[in-house]
């Protein structure tokens, strides 16, 4: 009787610890299994997809017919039920849905970026691209420029845009482009040249229009600075033209000009100036123009209220400091809100949101290091400076920006736009109703160095790409 009950205790001891260890290889099995499905999007296709579809996830998109439909949720569906008479495989149990989301975002970009290619080429001028629920196309507006720095349109559908070497075109509908006379002299060197151009608010009542450029020095032709320069158009010539605003002090580099425009819903100009590469003299102090952004009325003087109007060796015209080299400047006119977006070193691009006598805190504090790999700083926080709303590392070389309010794009609504001289494409910031930063998207890879991007006043959005030069509208179609 005892031997049957030790026997019984045993058995039921032997029973606990094989449960137990059950219980423990299966947990450990799960965290494996949960770790080799965590992982990029790529591997994630690496490893399940590749076999069938081929190792390349371009391979996978060379179809010209989808089966099972060519938008997110046919092939989320596809991939997460299955198509067991195809024999596709459900991958309901091995990947979640975010997993699921993540592979198709994937191969929808490899999609995208095929139909750049296709479009850069010259093959098919009938690519459509798509993006939250729009379907775009790509319209060649002219080739006429060979660096189109800026773009910008007047009510009545002239657009006028700068070329680099220092032309102004004007040009309506299909007709060539005329060359605007009354221009001045730019130095035409370097990262300098004519760069923006902007018409002001009231430009059908004053026709006044608005020019930046680097200026050689009058007396030293090695030195040059960022000028806003104005006058009125008139018969495609500007007349009255005058230097309203220049930078302080002149520089012997051909580096960091800056130079956007941008109005706010109160009239007042603000301009972009970089620090030409004197990192340590300039965007600290602001006894100087440089890598700051200033805020002017629209004849080029300070307005009374500016932040540092009143301080004793302050520049008047400074509206905040700690700049790089800002090429991109764009106004959300509903909340009032200003963004610029800047070059970092190597890694450290920057959108900022630029606000009175704030410091953006370069070159103390970055995310970015020198471009032969030596830190800047151990500095990304400090007190007293402000953190970007987004950052790139590595870099993307960003250049040109606008925030998007135009009815054309209902799902680009409120989000920013800026190029990518660097990669080739235009990004897109989707902000959310709050104005955070939520994601990101890589719009036309491989279309070209992106210098300018402009929602101009027909509501279409532009944008330029230099070496070769092309000005493109991006025109939603209808399903
Ligand atoms: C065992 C082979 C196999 C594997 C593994 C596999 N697929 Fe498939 N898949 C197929 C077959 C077969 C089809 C049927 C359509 C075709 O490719 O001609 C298909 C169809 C699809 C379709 C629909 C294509 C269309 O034309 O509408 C998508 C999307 C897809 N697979 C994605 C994936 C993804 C993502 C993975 C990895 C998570 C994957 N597949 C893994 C065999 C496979």
């Amino acid at each position: 009787m005892k031997k049957i009950k030790y026997t019984l205790v045993g058995f039921v001891v032997l029973l606990l610890l094989a449960f137990t260890a059950y219980k423990c290889t299966t947990k450990k099995m799960m965290a494996n299994a949960h770790k080799k499905v965590v992982g990029n999007s790529e591997e994630n296709y690496q490893e399940f997809c590749a076999s069938c579809h081929g190792d390349k996830v371009k391979k996978f998109i060379t179809r010209d017919k989808w089966v099972y439909g060519e938008d997110r949720e046919s092939m989320f569906k596809v991939i997460k039920f299955g198509a067991d008479k195809d024999g596709m495989p459900a991958y309901q149990e091995a990947l979640s849905n975010q997993e699921i989301y993540d592979i198709v975002d994937y191969i929808l970009a490899a999609v995208e970026n095929k139909k750049s290619e296709e479009f850069s080429s010259g093959e098919n001028n009938d690519v459509v691209f798509h993006s939250e629920g729009m379907k775009l196309k790509l319209e060649l507006i002219t080739e006429e420029a060979e660096s189109p720095w800026g773009i910008t349109q007047s009510s009545d559908g002239i657009l006028f845009f700068t070329d680099k070497q220092g032309i102004l075109f004007a040009k309506k509908g299909n007709e060539p482009a005329v060359k605007i006379k009354g221009l001045p002299e730019v130095k035409f060197r370097g990262q300098g040249g004519l760069m923006d151009v902007k018409l002001h608010p009231d430009f059908d009542g004053n026709k006044k229009i608005y020019l930046t450029y680097s200026k050689p020095h009058p007396s030293n032709e090695d030195l040059s600075t960022t000028v806003l320069f104005s006058g009125e158009i008139e018969n495609d010539q500007i007349k009255n033209g005058k230097d309203i605003f220049i930078a302080q002090p002149y520089e012997n580099t051909s580096r960091h000009f800056g130079s956007r425009i941008i109005f706010d819903n109160d009239g007042y100009l603000f301009l972009s100036v970089g620090e030409r590469g004197r990192r340590d003299e300039y965007p600290q102090k602001l006894d100087n123009h440089l890598g700051k952004i200033i805020r002017l009325n629209d004849d080029g003087t300070a307005p009374e209220d500016n932040p540092f109007y009143d301080q004793p060796n302050a520049k008047n015209e400074v509206f905040s400091y700690g700049h790089r080299n800002p090429q991109g400047l764009c106004y959300d006119p509903i909340n009032n809100i200003i963004y610029d977006n800047e070059h970092g070193p190597r890694g450290g691009d920057e959108i900022n949101k630029v606000e009175a006598a704030k410091n953006y805190g370069w070159p103390v504090i970055t995310y970015g290091i020198n471009y032969v790999g030596t830190k800047i700083t151990d500095l990304t926080h400090k007190e007293g400076m402000e953190q970007p709303e987004h950052y790139w590392v590595p870099s993307i070389a960003v250049c040109g920006m606008d925030f998007i309010t135009s009815d054309k794009y209902p799902g680009w609504k409120g989000d920013i736009l800026s190029g990518s001289l660097k990669f080739d494409y235009l990004n897109r910031n989707d902000l959310n109703e709050d104005g955070e930063f939520v994601k990101e998207e890589k719009l036309f890879p491989t279309i070209g160095r992106m210098r300018s991007v402009s929602q101009c006043a027909d509501g279409y959005i532009y944008f330029g790409v230099e070496s070769p030069g092309k000005i493109y509208r991006i025109v939603p179609i209808q399903q």
